[in-house]
């Protein structure tokens, strides 16, 4: 299964979105909250249930150990969002000052994040935040850069406004540039529209020279329970945003696999040590605390 990055220029919805694909995939799903300037998740969709003891940051004090120490933090700090343990969120950081420390954890992470995806079968989701840029190139600590190259894909959401696509625009070369000179390929970037605003698809396309891969639409009450928890909005599991969600996890992963036979580049396959505790975890399960 793919590894999917969302980024944005400025809150066009990547966490919401991000979420509404966790939920709504027919695989089992992970997302992992690796917004350097904080996630809200924790505040927001799950209503304080989960505390700062649990998350992210703690996997920078466990990389330095080695990598069966980061798999096995890794595996403890997950957060089911189902009953089965099916979805599961790495919920990210408390405070934004905590980034710095994350820089060195990125790349063993991602290996991390692989090895959920191409050997226990999950849909991986990041939640990158906005992309924050330095002399034209992804800024070293106010984005997690290395997540963002080896990602499947790396998903750019905008929204069919001309705010939207206005921002949008300044970063979509430098993203591309980035992708081809260190990352899996200038062809992992596309589009994710929210279908807020005049444009469609096409046109959104076309202005920013980059594939929709998927699209999701504009339901703010759906949307404002993802963002700020609570009760689900009525007619939630019918809702549009839940099945065109789940439409573009299938659209998602059908991207990634052409990807891989245009390019045959083979599955990546995890050091020992993380593949043994990730597949032990997937085995298992999620569990809570
Ligand atoms: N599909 C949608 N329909 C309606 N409203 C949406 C949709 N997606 C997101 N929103 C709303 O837009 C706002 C911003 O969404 P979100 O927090 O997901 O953006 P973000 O890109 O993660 O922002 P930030 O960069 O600040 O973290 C929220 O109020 C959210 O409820
Ligand atoms: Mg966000």
């Amino acid at each position: 299964m793919p590894v999917t990055a969302l980024v944005s220029a400025k809150s066009c919805g990547v966490t919401t979105s991000a979420l509404a694909l966790t939920l709504a995939s027919k695989r089992p799903s992970l997302l992992a909250e690796c917004d350097p300037a904080g996630g809200t998740l924790r505040a927001g969709f799950l209503q304080g249930e989960v505390g700062a003891g649990q998350g992210l940051y703690h996997l920078a004090a466990a990389e330095r150990t080695g990598p069966e120490a980061l798999a096995g933090a890794f595996a403890s700090h997950l957060w089911p969002l189902d009953e089965a343990g099916h979805r599961k969120l790495l919920p990210g950081l408390t405070d934004p000052g905590q980034a710095g420390a994350l820089s060195r954890t990125w790349p063993m992470l991602s290996e991390v994040l692989h090895v959920m995806a191409e050997e226990a079968g999950h849909d991986v989701f990041i939640d990158a935040g906005r992309v924050a840029l330095e002399s034209g190139r992804l800024h070293t600590s106010l984005t997690p850069a290395p997540l963002l190259h080896q990602a499947d894909l790396v998903l750019l959401v905008v929204r069919g406004t001309e705010q939207s696509l206005t921002l949008a625009r300044h970063i979509i070369e430098p993203l591309r540039t980035e992708l081809a000179e260190r990352g899996s390929g200038m062809d992992a970037l596309g589009l994710l529209l929210i279908e807020e605003g005049p444009a469609r698809a096409h046109q959104v396309a076309d202005a920013l020279k980059t594939p929709v891969l998927g699209a999701l639409p504009f339901e703010p009450a759906v949307a404002g329970f993802y963002t700020n928890g609570g009760r689900p909005p009525r007619g939630y599991a019918r809702s549009g945003l839940l099945r065109h969600a789940r439409t573009a996890t299938e659209q998602l992963e059908a991207a990634a696999s052409r990807r891989r036979i245009q390019q045959q580049y083979p599955v990546r396959t995890g050091s020992v040590q993380i593949s043994g505790m990730l597949q032990r975890l997937a085995e298992r399960g999620g569990r809570r605390g």
